[in-house]
C-alpha cells in the first residue's frame, strides 16, 4: 500500500501567527496516552473496515461531535478583550466597593461586545443594539456590568422580553427575519419606540466596537458601609470618538466582511492601539428619584444629564487579546447579579428579571459549574458548601465539611456586608402593577428627535421608513399614529416616504 508521510515545510509555517514552530513533546490522547498516528485510522487490512479499538480516532470524532455548546440565546455574535479599569476620581464617599476605594487603583477586566439578534455567524454590522459587557475581577469577587451601547431599552417589564426577542429572531414558519413581527409588536408596545428610534438612527450601525459608548442602562445603587446609598447610572464614553456606518456601508460590509467589528477590535489591540473609555456616573438620591417627572427605574427612559450631570470615576483600557476565543469569549458568563459589596440593584423591573435570567442561562449553556471556568473565576478564593455537579474541577472542597452549621469550622460569613445589601424600603401591596402608557412615554422620543441635526433626522426617517415599508400595510398603519404622537412632522415624513415608495399604504 502507498505510504504518505508528508510533513509541512517548517519555513512555510512561519508565515502564520501561531507562536510555535517545532515539536512540543509527544501527541497524546485525552487520557495522556501516546498517539501512534494522527493521520491514519486503524483498519482491518488495507481495504478492511475501521476498528472501534482505535481509541484516539473514536475519542477525536466524539469530541469533535460535541464541540458546539448552545450559542447565547441573544448576543450570540461577539468579540472580547482583556484590559484594566483604573480609578481616576475619588468616589469613596459614595461606595465601600474596594475596587473603587482610591484614585490610581487598577482592576483587571474582561470585556465582550456583541450584536443582539443574529446567530453566532451573523454580520457584525447588522442594525441592532450592541452589547457592552465588562467583568471586573475585584478583590471582593466579580462585578459584571452587562450593558448596551444604548442608555435605554425596548421594554420595561421582564415578562415582555422573550416575546420582544422572538420578534427580532426568525419567523417560526419561514425561518426568515420578518418585519411584520417587529412592527406589529412595536405598535402594540409603543414604549419601545424611544429605543427603536436609536436603533434606526446612525447609532444603530456603529463603526466597529471601539467607536461606541456603553451604558448600564439600568439605574443601580452605590452603597456605603452603613447601608446608605445613591442611585447611579453608569456611562462608558469612548475616547476613540463616536463613529457610525451609513446604512449602505453597513449593508455592504455585511456581505464583504461580516466579521468587520471583530477584526477591527482584534487588530487594533494587536498593533498596540489600545481602545479606552472614560467611565462616569450620574448620581441621584432616593428623594430626588421620587421627585422626577419620569420613573428612573423604567429602562425605556433616560435620566436627564442636565438634571444629573456625569461624574468621572475612571478609565477602561483594553490592551490584550484573548489567547483562545472559545475558552475566553464563548465561555465568558456575564450576569448583572454578579455584584460586589457596595454595588446593588435598584428596583428596575427589567434588571430584577435579568438578575435571575443570566445565571439560569449559564447553567444551561455552560453547566452548573460555569463559575469554575477560568475566564469566570474570581481572583480570590471561592469558599462555600456547594459541591459536585457536572464538570466539577479543582478540589471540590476536598475533605472539608460540605454542610453548615457544623461543629468543625470552615468559611465564615461576612456580617459587615449584611447592612450593605439589605437596606431598601418597600411599600404597597403585591399585585400586577401595570405600567400605563402615558404622554411621558412620548416626551423623551420627541426630545430625541428634536435633538438630532437635520441630516440625522433625515437618516432616521429613511432608515426607519425603509424598514417599515417591508411590513404589511396593516402594520404600517398601526405604527403611524404612534410616530405622529411622538412628533407630527416625524410621523408625516415617515408616511410620505411610505407613500412615495409604493409600500402599499
Ligand atoms: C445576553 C436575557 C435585557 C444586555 C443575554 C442572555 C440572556 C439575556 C439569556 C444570554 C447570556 C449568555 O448566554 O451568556 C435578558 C433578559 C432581559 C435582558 C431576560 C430582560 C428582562 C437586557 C438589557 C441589556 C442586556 C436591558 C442591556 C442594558 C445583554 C448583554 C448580553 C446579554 C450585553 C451579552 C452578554 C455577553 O457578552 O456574554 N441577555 N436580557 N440585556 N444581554 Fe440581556
Amino acid at each position: 500500500p502507498p505510504v504518505n508521510n508528508q510533513k509541512a515545510d517548517p519555513k512555510v509555517a512561519t508565515s502564520t501567527d501561531f507562536p510555535l514552530n517545532g515539536d512540543l513533546g509527544t501527541l497524546t490522547t485525552g487520557s495522556g496516552n501516546p498517539v501512534p498516528s494522527n493521520q491514519t485510522s486503524q483498519t482491518a487490512g488495507y481495504y478492511g473496515p475501521v476498528l472501534l479499538q482505535d481509541f484516539h480516532l473514536i475519542d477525536k470524532l466524539a469530541h469533535f461531535d460535541r464541540e458546539r455548546i448552545p450559542e447565547r440565546v441573544v448576543h450570540a455574535k461577539g468579540a472580547g478583550a482583556h484590559g484594566y479599569f483604573e480609578v481616576t476620581k475619588d468616589v469613596s464617599h459614595l461606595t465601600c466597593a474596594k475596587f473603587l476605594s482610591e484614585v490610581g487603583k487598577r482592576t483587571p477586566i474582561f470585556t465582550r461586545f456583541s450584536t443582539v439578534g443574529g446567530e453566532s455567524g451573523s454580520a457584525d454590522t447588522a442594525r441592532d443594539p450592541r452589547g457592552f459587557s465588562v467583568k471586573f475581577y475585584t478583590e471582593e469577587g466579580n462585578w459584571d456590568m452587562v450593558g448596551n451601547n444604548t442608555p435605554i431599552f425596548f421594554v420595561r417589564d421582564p415578562i415582555k422580553f422573550p416575546d420582544f426577542i422572538h420578534t427580532q429572531k426568525r419567523d417560526p414558519r419561514t425561518h426568515l427575519k420578518n418585519p411584520d413581527m417587529q412592527w406589529d409588536f412595536w405598535s402594540l408596545v409603543p414604549e419601545a419606540l424611544h429605543q427603536v428610534m436609536i436603533l434606526f438612527s446612525n447609532r444603530g450601525t456603529p463603526d466597529g466596537f471601539r467607536h461606541m459608548h456603553g451604558y448600564s442602562s439600568h439605574t443601580l445603587k452605590l452603597v456605603k458601609a452603613d447601608g446608605t446609598f445613591h442611585y447611579v447610572k453608569w456611562h462608558f464614553r469612548t475616547n476613540q470618538g463616536i463613529k457610525n456606518l451609513t446604512a449602505q456601508q453597513a449593508a455592504e460590509l455585511s456581505g464583504s466582511n461580516p466579521d468587520y467589528a471583530t477584526q477591527d477590535l482584534f487588530e487594533a489591540i494587536e498593533r498596540g492601539d489600545h481602545p479606552s473609555w472614560t467611565v462616569s456616573i450620574q448620581i441621584f438620591t432616593e428623594e430626588e428619584a421620587r421627585k422626577l417627572k419620569y420613573d428612573p427605574f423604567d429602562v425605556t427612559k433616560v435620566v436627564s444629564q442636565k438634571d444629573f450631570p456625569l461624574h468621572e470615576v475612571g478609565r477602561m483600557v483594553l490592551d490584550r487579546n484573548p489567547e483562545n476565543y472559545f475558552a475566553e469569549v464563548e465561555q465568558a458568563a456575564f450576569s448583572p447579579s454578579h455584584m460586589v459589596p457596595g454595588i446593588a440593584p435598584s428596583p428596575d423591573r427589567m434588571l430584577q428579571g435579568r438578575l435571575f435570567s443570566y445565571p439560569d442561562t449559564h447553567r444551561h449553556r455552560l453547566g452548573a459549574n460555569y463559575l469554575q471556568l477560568p475566564i469566570n473565576q474570581p481572583l480570590g478564593a471561592v469558599r462555600n458548601h456547594q459541591r459536585d455537579g457536572p464538570m466539577c474541577f479543582g478540589g471540590n472542597g476536598g475533605r472539608l465539611p460540605n454542610y453548615e452549621p457544623n461543629s468543625f469550622g470552615g468559611p465564615q460569613e461576612a456580617p459587615a456586608t449584611r447592612e450593605i445589601d439589605a437596606r431598601a424600603a418597600v411599600e404597597g401591596y403585591i399585585g400586577r402593577h401595570t405600567y400605563q402608557l402615558t404622554d411621558e412615554d412620548f416626551d423623551q422620543p420627541r426630545a430625541l428627535y428634536r435633538l438630532l441635526s437635520a441630516g440625522e433626522q433625515q437618516d432616521l426617517v429613511n432608515n426607519m421608513a425603509a424598514n417599515i415599508a417591508q411590513a404589511k400595510p396593516v402594520f404600517q398603519r398601526s405604527i403611524l399614529p404612534h410616530l405622529k404622537r411622538i412628533d407630527g412632522e416625524f410621523g408625516a415624513r415617515i408616511e410620505a416616504f411610505l407613500k412615495d415608495h409604493n409600500s402599499g399604504l
